[in-house]
């Protein structure tokens, strides 16, 4: 067993430039540095454009940048099972494939062959996130809030680290976005598992995280709070007004 560090995710000094030695050259994140405990539930807020989309994607590994990211304290250029992304986009499945076959390609991928494991994994995700029996359908036959369920369940079946979300209920109807918000809630104290979850909604943040960040322009974190509103949160919590009114004035 590998020794835990005391953070699982660390940011240092990271930077990121897109167009570098070019005229469209763009620092989108300038010294970012973030440390993140183990379990908690990150949600970060941000204008549009200030870089949160980038640096989940150098989180990810799916970007080059300067710095380093740490995950349980080891350097993490490159993208692995250990940080698993859920996207806004409800096409993130592959649409050939059943719900059951998309939960598993991952687990093949990553070297898991015996049958009944493969399908005791995907019995119990897709039961964590309410989908139970849904096995045999196509994406196709899904509703968007039911492919972000698939997403989720894809995302827990690698069981990993850390799971990085990007605005995943941003194109959700309303009820359907505060049905899956209380059911990740539920899933995120139920695993041993850390979320970094991006939104534009201050209410989702509140619901959500155990932590709040707001980031402006170049990645620089202007709020970071513990969230201490007694869960689950509702409007009506005892100091959510008083949060709810700070992140806003942070964001507006
Ligand atoms: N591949 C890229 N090449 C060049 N510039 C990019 C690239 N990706 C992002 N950018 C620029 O980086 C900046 C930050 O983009 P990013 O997508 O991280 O913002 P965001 O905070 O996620 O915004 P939103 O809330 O609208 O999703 C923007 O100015 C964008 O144009
Ligand atoms: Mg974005």
């Amino acid at each position: 067993m590998t020794k835990e560090e005391k953070y699982i995710l660390e940011i240092r000094n990271l930077s990121k430039i897109f167009d570098a030695d070019t005229e469209k050259e763009k620092e989108v994140l300038k010294n970012v540095n973030l440390k993140v405990d183990r379990n908690e539930f990150l949600c970060m807020l941000g204008p549009s454009g200030c870089g949160k989309t980038t640096l989940l994607r150098c989180i990810a590994g799916f970007e080059s940048y300067d710095g380093s990211v740490l995950v349980n304290g080891t350097e993490r250029p490159r993208p692995g099972t250990d940080r698993i992304m859920v996207f806004q986009d409800f096409n993130q499945l592959f649409p050939w494939k059943t719900v059951e076959k998309n939960i598993q390609y991952p687990l093949k991928l990553q070297g898991i062959r015996d049958k009944a494991e493969l399908k005791q994994r995907t019995r119990e995700v897709l039961s964590k996130v309410k989908l139970s029996g849904h096995e045999k359908y196509y994406p196709y036959q899904l509703s968007g809030g039911m492919k972000q369920r698939v997403a989720i369940a894809k995302a827990l079946a690698l069981r990993p680290e850390i799971i990085l979300m990007d605005e995943p209920f941003a194109a959700l109807d309303a009820m359907t976005r505060n049905e899956l918000q209380g059911e990740l809630l539920r899933i995120s104290m139920e695993e041993k598992c850390t979320f970094i979850f991006i939104t534009h909604n201050i209410q989702e943040a509140i619901v959500l995280g155990t932590r709040i960040l707001v980031l402006a322009e170049g990645g620089r974190i202007v709020v970071d709070e513990k969230n201490t509103i007694k869960r689950p949160v509702t409007p009506a919590s005892e100091g959510y007004g008083e949060t709810w009114e700070r992140l806003h004035s942070a964001l507006y």
